[in-house]
């Protein structure tokens, strides 16, 4: 509180600003990025990555692009397992983070580098809350990937449970800033909790999936729900679109 009143917080950005609040915020943090997931998450991050390309489906030669990539672990994982992957983000210092040599590049996932149709599948980590469109990445995922493709989108979540909501919530509040804020940058770090509001609810992300041309879209609790995966396969049919009813 101040002599003015009570503290309070910017409001999040939106648009075409937090385009721009996301990519510089990334750029920055970029260095130490993947040892503070590490950190924060206890290893965790890993195992959920794991579970997430599993939920995918998708067989060994398939070629799979890693969205708003960072630098690169889902897509490092996917070539583990004899997928060709390749990764795309906005941030270009996020790629230079790369512990491998896959093809990583600098692009707007809502508006990909790719032919309609040559993909088989797509997945992203932590990205959706950072998406500043996230109807106009859906139907980009719609027009690259092939009828029958899938996609597989990891995020935090919401435990249902309140035992286990206190416990990631204590990690995401609490947990994150502060070792965020130690190893590379308080600032960024104390962005990462707020970020999960722009994330819509379970329900309405299906919905939101089903409008932009997929079919059988699931939503998937991991670990009690501290994080959760959406999946879905590329409808038979022309794609819609995810912001039709926005
Ligand atoms: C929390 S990081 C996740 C990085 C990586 N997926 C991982 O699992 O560690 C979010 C990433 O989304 C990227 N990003 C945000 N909006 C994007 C967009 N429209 N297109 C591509 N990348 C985007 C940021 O640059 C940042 O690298």
């Amino acid at each position: 509180v101040t002599a003015a009143g009570p503290a309070t917080r910017p409001p999040l950005p939106q648009g075409k600003a937090k385009q721009v609040f996301v990519q510089t915020l990334f750029d920055r943090i970029a260095p130490r990025y993947a040892l503070v997931n590490k950190v924060m998450t206890l290893g965790l991050d890993m195992k959920w990555r794991r579970k997430a390309i599993r939920l995918l489906g998708l067989a060994p030669g398939s070629v799979v692009v890693d969205l708003a990539c960072g630098p690169g672990e889902m897509a490092g994982l996917l070539n583990a397992g004899g997928i060709r992957a390749a990764g795309f983000d906005l941030s270009a210092p996020m790629l230079v983070a790369a512990r491998h040599r896959l093809p990583l590049a600098q692009a707007d996932a809502a508006l990909l580098p790719v032919a309609p149709g040559a993909l088989d599948g797509a997945v992203s980590a932590f990205a959706l809350r950072n998406f500043a469109d996230l109807p106009a990445v859906l139907d980009e995922c719609a027009r690259a990937i092939r009828p029958g493709g899938r996609l597989s989108f990891l995020d935090v979540g919401q435990p249902a449970n309140p035992v286990v909501r206190v416990v990631g919530n204590f990690f995401l509040n609490v947990v994150a800033p502060v070792v965020g804020g130690i190893v590379s940058d308080p600032e960024a770090y104390r962005y990462l909790p707020r970020s999960v509001a722009y994330l819509p609810p379970p329900a309405e992300l299906v919905r939101m999936l089903d409008q932009a041309g997929f079919t059988n879209a699931r939503h998937h609790p991991v670990s009690g729900g501290i994080v959760q995966v959406f999946t879905a396969t590329r409808s038979a049919t022309a794609p819609g679109s995810a912001g039709a009813s926005r």
